[in-house]
Parts: structure tokens; sequence; C-alpha cells
């Protein structure tokens, strides 16, 4: 049966075609050659050198590609002048230069090097750089001749895109004609080195792309964040170099600039035999080169997305309102070239192309206002380095080109853009209303702050006098002022919004230059009252765990109520275990490290704080991910504090999330740390299975996922629960181990449940003997409907979706 689809999916390679008859190591010396009969290995077998041929020309080329993947093309050599048969071969001379010759002798294709090699020999490096060095020397300075000087239309990792100020070496992208035809098409994507470096995408001279200047640190509008949890990007600009290269461990990924002139970020999947896009550099229409016309502000947040720049007015409001911005936008008001002139402050933003500016390293940024003042044609400056504080002066005359409104995650971007002091003017009122609004409200803040104090301590009192022991210190807990927040999350914009949680949308905002923040915004309908509040408030603030989400303060100003959290850039676990993409980032190792995390974390909560807390809605949506992918637990909105010796309680109003709730919990409203332990037992084989408890289906029964991983477990097939990305990375025993004890947490009786810690000894411990596992809760068959939306269909949904946030009455 396995042969047929292998069959087709060689079939499918044959234009590809490779002649391999014997093959060579990863290393040729001079006067050895490579032709239509042999090819170079890279040591770690990631790559392989040789003549190839494309689509149905007839046309042979040398180049590298994947070794048994020879539809992935990463460099060719000769794209200009194939070879008319197969017949050729690279040969290394006894200087150093390699050439392609065809069958009558004639160079197809040669290395040029002022460099000479004593004793040479040609390699083919595991990075899949073809290199030409003397024989006893490795580092890469004394490279007689490197592939990578040479980019195709692929850069890898480790290969430099950029320039090399002492020799002049221009290194940039050029894509394919087309897809059989690697000669170099109209694109380009390297650097633009004047003034302050771009990169740029370019069809001929003409721009079709370009990320924001050279900052300092990184080109602004360059979406660094997106991709740093599998490649490192590295920026050098100094004297003698300028560069952009990036590193990746443990995963095949590239930059290759399509046919079509896309710039994309791609992967190789373990087990896929094409590249999958991650992102594409031209993100959205605002990434256009001058979309919006001269002087124009492109904000993808708006629909249409231009806008002029304040002061300005569109050219032709004909033009305009078909929603053609060619022309762009004109002042409203000309400058009069008094000294009355000032500047407007525009934050976020992608910084105008640098077609007519000056730069000057040196200068102050007070000078550069300065300066710009007196020239009548300097429209708008900034400090040209954000390091430190900010320096240096960069100005514009004449228009400001394809400005556009950042999606970066912390920008510290901004500009001063001039203005004629009547424009000015409306915005200092504007200032003053400002500035006395917030003094209202910073004093009724105030008032409220002083009131909720006295509030509390005389709750404090009462508990003290009440439990009789030494309440814990409660926190000092810092408070945001409401215009600062909503500065920070660009007054709430939708770009910023990150999700939305059971009680309100969750925004993303950085506070001072890399401070990132993640503000719940609780909505006024929400369920979660000033009770709710205050619960979660004084929880968490006294909880502090490497596991758990870290508070950073709260906002509380007249109906609003915002909780400030630090932000956690991976999102949720949810959005890795369930998506076929981000799922190969979580190796086995990984997965193991994430839920010896969380058992960690609810550990603390149950046992190890100062309080015991039963989180209530524990699920793979609430666990956030930092940069390393630590697990750390969220969303206490519906937690509950249990005194020391009180084991269980029971609400009437029963909230959680269905496929993780525990029968007593869902059916009698009955909840305990044992209901915790089942839905981290719920987590645990989610997290195995890369599959949803909560809508799981099965060819062959109408089981939930707990009852597919009991059967299986039965059967003594449990490994075939485990997601199949994991094949080759999972480790035997640990995996049926994990599959035990999330068995055992998800059993239907609270006292066949482990305590957490216990679930942590079992997991931790290779010699922990453990019970065997009876039948999970929830172990019926359904039938037509879901044991789950009969119960939803007595209850309110919140949200809707899967991750539905449910209320139900208990019975
Ligand atoms: C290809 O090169 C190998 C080794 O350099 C040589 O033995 C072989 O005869 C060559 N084959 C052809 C077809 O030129
Ligand atoms: C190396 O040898 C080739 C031919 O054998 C010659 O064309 C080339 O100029 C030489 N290169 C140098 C740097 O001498
Ligand atoms: C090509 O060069 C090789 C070695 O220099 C020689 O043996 C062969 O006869 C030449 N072939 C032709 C067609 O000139
Ligand atoms: C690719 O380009 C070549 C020449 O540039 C042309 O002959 C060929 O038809 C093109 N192929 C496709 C699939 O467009
Ligand atoms: C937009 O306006 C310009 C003139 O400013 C004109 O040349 C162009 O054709 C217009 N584009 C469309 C799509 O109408
Ligand atoms: C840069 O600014 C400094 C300080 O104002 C000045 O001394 C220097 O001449 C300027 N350099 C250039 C190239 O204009
Ligand atoms: C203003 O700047 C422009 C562009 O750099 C320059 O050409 C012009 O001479 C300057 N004008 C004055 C008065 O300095």
């Amino acid at each position: 049966m396995k042969g047929l689809p292998f069959f087709i999916f060689f079939a499918s390679l044959l234009p590809f075609l490779v002649l391999r008859l014997s093959t060579a190591t990863d290393t040729i010396s001079a006067s050895q050659s490579i032709n239509g009969s042999n090819t170079l290995v890279s040591s770690g077998q990631s790559f392989e050198l040789g003549l190839f041929q494309v689509g149905n020309s007839k046309a042979w080329y040398l180049g590298i590609w994947f070794k048994n993947l020879p539809h992935i093309v990463v460099w060719v050599a000769n794209r200009e002048n194939p070879l008319p048969d197969s017949h050729g071969a690279l040969t290394l001379t006894k200087n150093g230069t390699m050439a392609l010759f065809d069958q009558m002798n004639n160079t197809i294709w040669s290395t040029m090097s002022s460099q000479i090699a004593e004793n040479p020999v040609a390699q083919l490096l595991e990075t899949g750089n073809l290199v030409v060095r003397d024989k006893a020397a490795t580092d890469s300075e004394s490279y007689v001749w490197q592939s990578f000087d040479f980019p195709s239309d692929t850069s890898l990792p480790k290969m430099k895109i950029g320039w090399n100020f002492r020799t002049g070496l221009n290194r940039f992208l050029t894509s394919w004609k087309n897809a059989s035809d690697p000669s170099p098409g109209e694109y380009t994507y390297g650097i633009d080195p004047l003034g302050l470096p771009q990169l740029v995408v370019a069809k001929g001279t003409e721009k079709l792309y370009r990320t924001g200047p050279w900052n300092g640190l990184r080109f602004t509008g360059f979406p660094s964040s997106s991709n740093e949890l599998i490649v490192k990007p590295i920026f050098v600009y100094d004297t003698n170099e300028l560069y952009y290269m990036y590193m990746a461990t443990d995963i095949m990924t590239g930059v290759k600039l399509t046919e079509s002139g896309l710039a994309q970020r791609v992967v190789l999947n373990r087990g896929s035999t094409e590249w999958s896009v991650m992102y594409t550099l031209q993100n959205d229409r605002c990434d256009n080169y001058r979309e919006c016309g001269a002087n124009g502000f492109c904000k993808i947040s708006n629909s249409p997305p231009c806008e002029c720049l304040q002061g300005y007015v569109p050219k032709s409001q004909n033009e305009w309102e078909v929603l053609n911005w060619t022309s762009g936008c004109i002042r409203e008001t000309s400058l009069n070239c008094q000294k009355d002139d000032g500047f407007l402050k525009v934050p976020n933003v992608k910084l105008p192309d640098l077609l007519d500016f000056q730069l000057n390293m040196s200068m102050s940024v007070k000078q550069c206002e300065a300066d710009c003042l007196k020239n009548c044609s300097c429209v708008a400056y900034t400090n040209s380095d954000v390091r430190n504080g900010g320096s240096g002066c960069l100005m514009w005359f004449g228009d400001l080109i394809d400005m556009r409104e950042s999606i970066e995650e912390a920008n510290p971007e901004l500009i001063y853009i001039r203005m004629p002091s009547s424009e000015l003017g409306n915005s200092t009122q504007k200032d003053k209303r400002v500035v006395l609004i917030s003094v209202i409200s910073a004093v009724s803040v105030l008032l409220f702050l002083g009131f909720t104090c006295f509030l509390s301590l005389i709750i404090q009192k009462k508990r003290r006098k009440k439990s009789g022991s030494t309440s814990p210190k409660d926190l000092e807990l810092p408070l945001f002022d409401f215009e600062e927040i909503a500065t920070a999350t660009n007054n709430f914009s939708f770009r910023n919004k990150l999700g939305e949680g059971g009680f309100g949308p969750v925004y993303k905002g950085s506070l001072r230059q890399d401070e990132l923040i993640a503000v719940k915004r609780l909505s006024k309908d929400s369920g979660q009252g000033i009770e709710e509040f205050k619960n979660e408030v004084t929880m968490i603030a006294n909880l502090q765990h490497w596991n758990l989400v870290k508070l950073l303060g709260c906002c509380i100003e007249g109906e609003e109520r915002m909780l400030i959290y630090e932000y956690l850039p991976n999102k949720s676990l949810d959005c890795f275990i369930f998506d076929q993409n981000q799922k190969m980032l979580l190796n086995w190792q990984k997965r193991y490290d994430i839920i010896m995390g969380i058992a960690r974390g609810l550990l603390y909560l149950h046992q190890d704080s100062r309080v015991r807390i039963i989180h209530r809605d524990l699920k793979s949506n609430n666990i956030l991910l930092d940069h390393e992918l630590n697990p750390k637990i969220s969303d206490f909105g519906i937690a509950r504090i249990f005194e020391r010796n009180q084991t269980e309680a029971k609400t009437k109003r029963v909230i959680g999330t269905y496929g993780y709730m525990s029968p007593e919990y869902a059916i009698d409203g009955k909840f305990s740390v044992k209901s915790d332990v089942f839905s981290f037992g719920v987590l645990l084989l989610e997290i195995i299975s890369g599959r949803k408890n909560r809508g799981f289906h099965h060819a062959d029964h109408n089981h939930s996922l707990l009852g597919h991983a009991w059967l299986l477990w039965n059967k003594n097939k449990g490994l075939e629960v485990v997601d199949q990305c994991l094949e080759y990375s999972y480790v035997e025993f640990e995996v049926l181990r994990c599959i035990q004890v999330g068995l055992l947490c998800v059993q239907k009786l609270p006292k066949d449940r482990p305590v957490m810690s216990s679930v942590f000894l079992m997991l931790s411990n290779e010699a922990a003997i453990l019970p065997q596992p009876k039948e999970p809760g929830f172990f019926t068959e359904r039938s037509s409907m879901d044991f789950e939306d009969t119960l939803a269909g007595k209850g309110r949904s919140q949200t809707g979706s899967t991750s539905t946030l449910t209320t139900v009455e208990a019975r």
C-alpha cells in the first residue's frame, strides 16, 4: 500500500533529475571534479552539490540543494549560462579557481578570486556554503572563495546579506525568473547603505518595500520579535561591514525571494518535502512602497488605510475620495519659516524614506531641532540612534515618503514633523484640556484609592480577628494611570489586541522603551464585578512563582478596571500544540518541560503558597509561554481561596471550560484541589497528543480524548496517543509515564486522583511505582450530541468558540 504514494512522490520529482552513481565526500582537491555522475555531500548530510535540471527545460545547472530534496535548490552557480546537457564538470585548479566546463572544454562559469590558495580544496560545508580554502586553513576569514558571497534567491542561516566595505562586495538575493528558470529575475532584496541603511526589496531600480532605517540596534519596521523564537537575527554595522544575518538551531530555515518578489521566511518542517512560509515581509498593503503617496500616513488599522499627516490635506480631494492616494498630500497652511514654527511629535512610526536628507551622527537632538528650524526646507527630524536615550540627527527635506504606523512590538521610533505655529496652537489647547482632565481624574483616583485603602484596612483587621493568624503582608501594588495605559496600548487599538479573555479583551502595550505589558481591560458588562477584580488583584499580587504570570499592577478609573501583567511574547499554549505549524516548535523535551512547569505552578497554588488556591479554569489558553517557552499559569478571575484545612467547596454558579471540568464540578458544582488535578490531567494528555479533548473525534468510537487515551492504554498501545510530530523526539518511558499520570489525574472519582505533590513526584521520579488507572471521568460514548454540549445547552455561553467560558446552574 505504501508503495503507491511513494511512487507518485518520486515521479513528481522526476523533472529534477540528478544522476548519482557514486557519492563523493564533502571535499574535492585540485584536479578532481564533480560531473554528471557524482556529487559533493556536506558532512552532516544536509546539503548536496551537483548538476541538476529544472522543469522541462533542457538546461543543466550546477547548484546546491537539500540532500534528498533535489527540488529545493538553495544556490545556483551558472544561473545565466546553463549547460546544454549533463556533460559538464566542475574542476578545481591548482591555484584555487573553480570552473565549470562543458563537453567541449568551454568555461561555462568560474569563480573569480584575487586570492590564491597554496594547496586548495573545495568543500561543501554543513551550512550549505561551498568554499575554496587552503587545505590547512579552516577559518572563515581565510576562504579564498565562498558561495555565501554570491547568493541566489535564498539566504541560509549564517549567510551575510549586505556589504563588505573593504572589498566593495554587496551580497543580496535575486529572484529566479520563474519556477523553472533560475536565471536572475527582476527582483532583488538587499541592503541600501545610503545614509542610514535600510533593507529594500526592489524591482529593477524601483523600490517595492523597505524597512525603516537602521536605528543603532536594528531596522525599524522589521518584524523581529515574530520570529526570534526560531531564528536569532544579527545586525552588524561598522566601518568595515554592514550586514544582516541570522542563526537558527535545529530547524531548517531560510529567507527566499520568490519569483514574484515576495521576501519570505520559510521553514522546512520535519517530514515535509516543501518549504512552508512562516511569514512574508510584505505583510499588508501599508508595506507597499509609497502606498499613501507623499506626506501620507498608512494605518493598517483604519479602513481605508491612508490618511494625510497632521497639518496636510489631500493634493486632489477628488482622487483621494475614490481611494487613489498616488498624488499624496500637501500642507494645509504653508510654512512661513518664521521662528515660531514648531514640531509635532508623531510616535510609533516607520520613518520616511531617505531621499533628501541630512545625517549627522555626532549632533545632539536639541541641536538637530535648532538646525532644522534654521533651514526652511527641513520638514522633519529625529534622532538617528536610539541607543543611550537617543543621539544623532536625521533631517528630511521636501516630501515625506512611505510612512506607516508601526506594527512592531515595542517601537521607540518617533519623528518630529515641522508645523506652523497655527497648527501647533490648537494642539497646545488640546493638551491643556488633557492635562486638566488628567488632574481631575488623578484626584478622583486618589480619593478612590484612599477609600479602598481605608476599606481594606478594615477588612484586614476583621480578617485578622477572624483567623487569628498573621495575614500575609499585602503587597503594595503599583497603580497605573489610565492615560499611561491608553498611550502604551495605542488607545486600546485593535492592532494591540492580543485576544479576548474570559472577562474582556487583552491588549499589548509598551510602557517605556522596552517594557512590554499585557493589559486586561475588564469589560463593563462582564461577569467580573468589583468583587472578582479585587479577588484577582489581591490573590495574584501575593503569589510569586516562576510558573505563574506576574502581575505588575492595576488601573482603576471610574468604570474602568484593568490588570497589568508582564507581557509574554509567545501567547498561549493552545496556539502551539493545536497548530499544525507551530506544534513543530515543541519537541518532546520542550513539552515535557512545559508539563513540569505547569505542575510546579499548580503545586505552588495548592500547597506551597501562603493560601490554598483553586484555579478552577486551568486550560491550554490560560498557560502563557515566555520567550524561552517557560509556561506561566494565568487568569485567576474565578480562582478561589481555601482555608488551610478546607478541602472542598460547592457553588451554584459553575464557571469554567468544558473539556477541562471534572465530573463532580460540572454536575454538582463541587470543586477542590482534585478538580484542578482533573483539568491538569486533561491538559497533560492534550500536550502529549496535540489534540483537543473537547471536540475530539475518532473514526472507531465516540469517546473523548480521555476515553481514547484510556482505551489505547488498556491495549498496551499508549504510544499511539502521542502527537505524530513527536515521533522522532520522544523518550518512550517518559511519554508512557506522562500518559499514565495524565490518566490517573482524570479519574472519575476525586479520591482516585493524586494530589499535585504526588503528581509532581510521579512525573519526576523514574523509580516511582504508579497505580494502574481505571476508566476516566466522562467515560461514556457520546451519541449524537456531546455531553459537553448538553450542558452548554442549559448554560449561557459568553464568548462562543471552543475557548468557551460558560456558566451553568448546577443541579
Ligand atoms: C566524473 O568524475 C569522476 C571523478 O572525478 C571520474 O572518475 C568520472 O570518469 C567522470 N565521469 C564523467 C562522465 O566525466
Ligand atoms: C588560476 O588558474 C586559472 C587557469 O588555470 C587562470 O585562468 C587564473 O587566472 C589563475 N588565477 C590566478 C589568481 O592566478
Ligand atoms: C578537454 O580537456 C581534457 C583535459 O585537458 C582533454 O583530455 C580533452 O581532450 C579535452 N576535450 C576536448 C573536446 O577538447
Ligand atoms: C520561464 O521563463 C522562460 C524564459 O524566461 C520562458 O521560456 C518559460 O516559458 C517560463 N516558464 C513559465 C512556466 O512561465
Ligand atoms: C490615480 O491618480 C493618478 C494621477 O494623480 C493617475 O495617474 C492614476 O491613473 C490614478 N489611478 C487610478 C487607478 O485611477
Ligand atoms: C555634525 O555636527 C557637529 C556638531 O554640530 C559639527 O561639528 C560637525 O561639523 C557636523 N558634521 C557634519 C558632517 O556636518
Ligand atoms: C537647506 O537644506 C538644503 C538641503 O540640504 C540645502 O540645499 C540648502 O542650501 C539649505 N538652506 C540653507 C539656507 O541652509
